[in-house]
């Protein structure tokens, strides 16, 4: 079996974090009888260089000709300047969730226990672990919907939700809650917001068809609230576009670092994967960069685009394995001698 993957490294950190990790998806493939290609294309900063523009048409054609889309990261100071629609975190990032439909953005926190040091949380909060997956809408809400303007006088954007969006998330949620401890909380405003009503009401329809799925409603300000007091009590999160870019952020802290947290963004065709942190400018060609979120993304490649389970499988223990072996990045570490990008890579690569 030969997967093609598109490979858009992008700035900053981006490349380096990217060349290390594939050595681990190159062993994995080795591992588990499956090969890959990968086919390098420009985002970002990096193509607006070569190419003039964020996300040149060539990189969305390589991306559409692939299995799935392997992103490193975008942006950085020296793009900064440009008008805000043509930099590259709007003109490449965004457009390319655009160009591919991506709807369903998830972010998955762990809180390993062999650093949990690191979490900003007190160890009593963190009793029991925490294991949480956020599923955000991606391509509607307030984000996309009309009308939205802005002028000298006034501002203003519309959160617009229709049964088939909420549904179609709901159910990519409902499907993932199965196969992980069974628990969904949907995360709305429905005490104040229409939206959130027609929004309540489609997710309690589909969990009809998820029998075995434990659903709960919860206000997004009491989410906010319980994502700090009580993360463990947390499987599945399931909520619209603004709310979930705020919720991920939140849950993104509690691990102690962003540089261990991917992410996918769920399409009809290609799904896109990548790391949840920046392109890091200020460590970028150090290789001091931690490639674990890196490598996670493309574990979650190999379960949901692959369907490579067991590599997927292997890579995660093989993170966690390696975390316990304190081979680990200067994120990572209060004290003692931090390892290099490649060599946190390698030492992943070497327990698969
Ligand atoms: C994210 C980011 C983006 C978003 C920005 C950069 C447009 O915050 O991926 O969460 O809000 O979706
Ligand atoms: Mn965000």
């Amino acid at each position: 079996m030969k997967h093609k993957i598109a490979v858009l490294a992008g700035d900053g950190i981006g490349p380096e974090v990217m060349d290390a990790s594939l050595k681990v998806l190159d062993r994995a493939a080795e591992s588990f009888g499956f090969s890959v290609e990968y086919r390098r294309a420009l985002i970002g900063g990096a193509a607006i260089d070569e190419r003039g523009r964020a996300l040149p048409e060539e990189s969305i054609d390589i991306c559409r000709s692939c299995d799935a889309v392997l992103l490193g990261s975008v942006g950085g100071p020296k793009w900064d300047k440009l008008p805000a629609d043509q930099r590259p975190e709007r003109a490449g990032l965004l457009a390319l969730r655009k160009e591919l439909s991506l709807y369903a953005n998830l972010r998955p926190v762990r809180v390993y226990p062999a650093i949990r040091e690191l979490s900003p949380l007190k160890n009593e909060l963190l009793e029991g672990g925490v294991d949480l997956l956020t599923v955000r809408e991606l391509s509607s809400g307030i984000y996309f919907s009309e009308p939205k303007a802005h002028n000298s006088d006034e501002g203003y954007d519309t959160m617009r939700y229709r049964r088939p969006t909420v549904q179609r998330i709901a159910e990519t949620a409902f499907d993932l809650a199965r196969q992980r401890r069974g628990r969904l909380t949907s995360v709305d405003k429905s005490n104040v917001l229409y939206s959130s009503i027609l929004w309540r009401e489609t997710v309690e329809e589909v969990s009809r068809n998820y029998p075995d799925v434990e659903l709960e409603h919860m206000y997004v300000d009491n989410a906010a609230m319980q994502m700090i007091i009580n993360p463990g009590r947390f499987d599945v999160i399931l909520t619209g576009n603004l709310f979930g870019d705020i919720l991920s952020d939140e849950s993104a802290a509690l691990p102690g670092s962003l540089g261990l947290l991917p992410s996918a963004s769920l399409g009809p065709k290609q799904h896109l994967y990548e790391p949840s942190g920046g392109s890091a400018p200020d460590i970028a060609g150090k290789g001091v960069a931690n490639p674990l979120a890196q490598i996670l993304s493309i574990a979650m490649m190999c379960d949901y685009s692959l369907e490579q389970k067991e590599a997927a499988r292997a890579i995660y223990r093989a993170v966690e394995r390696s975390i316990e072996k304190r081979v680990l990045s200067a994120d990572l570490l209060r004290r003692g001698k931090a390892s290099s990008t490649e060599k946190v890579a390698e030492a992943v690569a070497l327990e698969i």
